[in-house]
């Protein structure tokens, strides 16, 4: 097979379309589609150049008249006509011309979603050809149910999801949110942090895909055996307007990225206060349970651990959890099927 997997036949389909990265699931085949949210677009023609990981290697590096755009921002649709080419080209991909009927597509979208957003996403779907089945889940119960947890139990849970634009925290029993918040600071503010602490400390102009390769390399949010890890960065420095090779350390970016994972964390501690104490009590003895691609920072499951008294742990795949639940729910949709909703 190719990069992509092609079918000709009717086919369900589970999407995350993340502020990051999209995924699609299809059912007893896994997934079959994993790129980062970003579209390269001519702005003359109007037409889509390249999607997912093609347009992220052009990041930055586009002549003029192409402009590389990451249509979600803060996990919501910013730009609804780009987000529906960019949908499309996926969706394309996954199925070549082949536009199967009567399937099934269920769709994680943030639980604070309004429905205006909501009807965007629908658009979005819609001029994609699929004119199918579209239901929506709640990205945290989506995000539970690929984390293993006993979501369709009366046993409280708790779900952090952490993506590029959205935190999300959630306290799930019984197949449903209990209560859960969300805030718009995620792996894409903690990368902002560090371009920031680049600019501030070191007159140093960095890219977003440098800053990015520093948080994953040594950032970290808990003291530990690497501070002393150093980095040697390139960028542009911003009084002689020449390149720059400065050298930093693991420490000062745990420094630079601690006010973003503070409220990742204060987030938490809101939420465990308005746990119903019997959940409460569930959450102490089975902990807390980590997503998205935040979840790899290093050391957030020890912060949390030791700003909340609870056992955190990661889960096994944080990046896919969205999407394989989305994929439980079209596997298992007689006993999962509520927890999804029509749009
Ligand atoms: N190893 C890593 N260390 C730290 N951060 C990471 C790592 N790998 C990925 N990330 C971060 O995870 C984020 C993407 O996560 P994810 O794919 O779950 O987001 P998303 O679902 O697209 O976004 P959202 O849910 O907000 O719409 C990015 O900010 C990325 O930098
Ligand atoms: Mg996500």
């Amino acid at each position: 097979m190719g990069f992509f997997d092609r079918f000709s036949e009717s086919q369900d389909m589970g999407i995350d379309l993340g502020t990051a990265n999209t995924l699609i699931y299809v059912p007893g085949k896994d997934i079959v589609l994993n790129q980062p949210s970003i579209i390269a677009i001519d702005t003359e023609k109007q037409v889509a150049i390249a999607v997912g990981e093609e347009a992220r290697k052009m990041l930055g590096r586009t002549p003029a008249n192409v402009k590389t755009i990451r249509p979600l921002k803060d996990g919501v649709i910013t730009d609804i006509k780009v987000t529906e080419m960019m949908l499309r080209k996926f969706i394309n991909e996954v199925r070549g011309n082949s536009s199967p009927s009567r399937s099934r597509i269920i769709i994680g979208v943030p639980s604070g979603i309004t429905s205006v957003e909501r009807r965007a996403v629908e658009e979005a779907m819609e001029s994609s050809g699929s004119l199918e089945n579209i239901e929506f889940i709640d990205e945290p119960i989506a995000a539970a149910l690929g984390a293993v947890l006993p979501v369709a139990e009366a046993i409280g849970s708790m779900i952090v999801d952490i993506g590029g634009g959205t935190t999300e925290v959630a306290v799930l029993s019984y197949q449903g949110i209990v209560y859960s918040d969300s805030v718009r600071v995620a792996g894409d503010e903690i990368t902002e942090a560090i371009t920031r602490h680049l600019k501030r400390v070191y007159n140093l102009i960095i890219g977003e895909r440098t800053a990015e390769q520093i948080k994953m390399d040594i950032g970290s949010a808990y003291p530990g055996e690497n501070d002393q890890q150093e980095m040697e960065i390139r960028g542009l420095y911003m009084v002689s307007g020449l390149p720059k090779t400065v050298t930093i350390t693991a420490e000062e970016i745990r420094a630079a990225i601690s006010e973003p994972v503070g409220v990742i964390v204060e987030a938490i501690k809101k939420t465990l206060e308005r746990t119903p104490p019997e959940l409460a009590g569930d959450i102490i003895d089975r902990g807390i349970m980590l997503a998205g691609g935040g979840a790899l920072l290093k050391g957030i499951d020890s912060l949390i651990t030791n700003e909340t008294g609870i056992i955190t742990h990661i889960a096994p795949n944080p990046l896919k959890c969205v999407v394989y639940g989305t994929g439980k729910v079209l596997e298992d949709f007689e006993r999962l099927g509520r927890v999804s909703k029509k749009g």
